[in-house]
């Protein structure tokens, strides 16, 4: 039996801007600039990593309940944002493979650092084609170790060899590499050249391609 894996952020939504704007946001109001460029080194990482990458950056000092007032404030403004979204914000094709895998009945897990990541399943509505769901709360270990989807893999049933990895971020490549899974970057190809397959975005993946996939296995 094969088993997807789908990364949340950057593969079934487009949450980056988000979490950019949020982070942006605190930069600002601590006195310094904060670029989409620099947002890319964010992708896949953990809050708490995103906020020290982000004080590196603004060289700033501080103690820990400075740190803990910035973390909460950053996800208070992130899930404003979350709390406006709705379906018209998933990925193009997102939901037409969701379906195909569902009535196909492969298993699927989401396997995501966020721990944002239930309730923007439930905004856009796409909670119910989960069978699994691994997040930010449930695990320890942040990409590119592979605990995230070795769990989804073990709770889903499905050996790591058998598991389909969707995933935007490099360390989220890597973690699924390094669990012996097939890794599919969705997005640029030469920052997720370490993928076994590359897409621009899920309307370049065909039901072909996945039926294909799976045969291979
Ligand atoms: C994903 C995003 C990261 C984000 C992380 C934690 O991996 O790509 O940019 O920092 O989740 O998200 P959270 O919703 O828990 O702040
Ligand atoms: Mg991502």
């Amino acid at each position: 039996m094969t088993g997807f894996i789908f990364d949340l952020d950057g593969v079934i939504v487009d949450t980056a801007k988000y979490h950019f704007l949020a982070w942006k946001k605190l930069a600002n109001e601590l006195g310094f600039e904060f670029t989409e460029e620099q947002n890319e080194l964010f992708k896949g990482v953990s809050r708490k990593r995103c906020l020290e990458i982000l004080l590196d950056i603004g060289n700033i000092k501080s103690n820990q309940e400075q740190f803990d007032t910035w973390m909460v404030q950053k996800n208070l403004d992130y899930l404003e944002y979350i709390e406006k979204m709705n379906e018209s914000e998933i990925l193009p094709n997102v939901p037409k493979i969701l379906k195909y895998l569902k009535e196909e009945g492969f298993p699927i897990a989401l396997g995501s650092a966020s721990k944002n990541a239930r309730p923007i399943l439930e905004k856009v509505k796409l909670l119910p084609y989960f069978d699994v769901i691994v997040d930010g709360n449930s695990v320890t270990k942040a990409k590119p170790n592979p605990e995230v989807f070795l769990i989804a893999a073990e709770q889903l049933g499905v050996v790591p060899e058998n598991c389909i990895v969707f995933e935007d971020a490099l360390a989220g490549i890597e973690a699924a590499n390094i669990a012996g899974m097939t890794s599919i970057g969705i997005g640029d190809e030469k920052t997720l050249s370490k993928a076994d397959f590359n897409f621009n975005d899920f309307t370049e993946i065909s039901l072909e391609f996945i039926e294909k996939l799976v045969n291979s296995k």
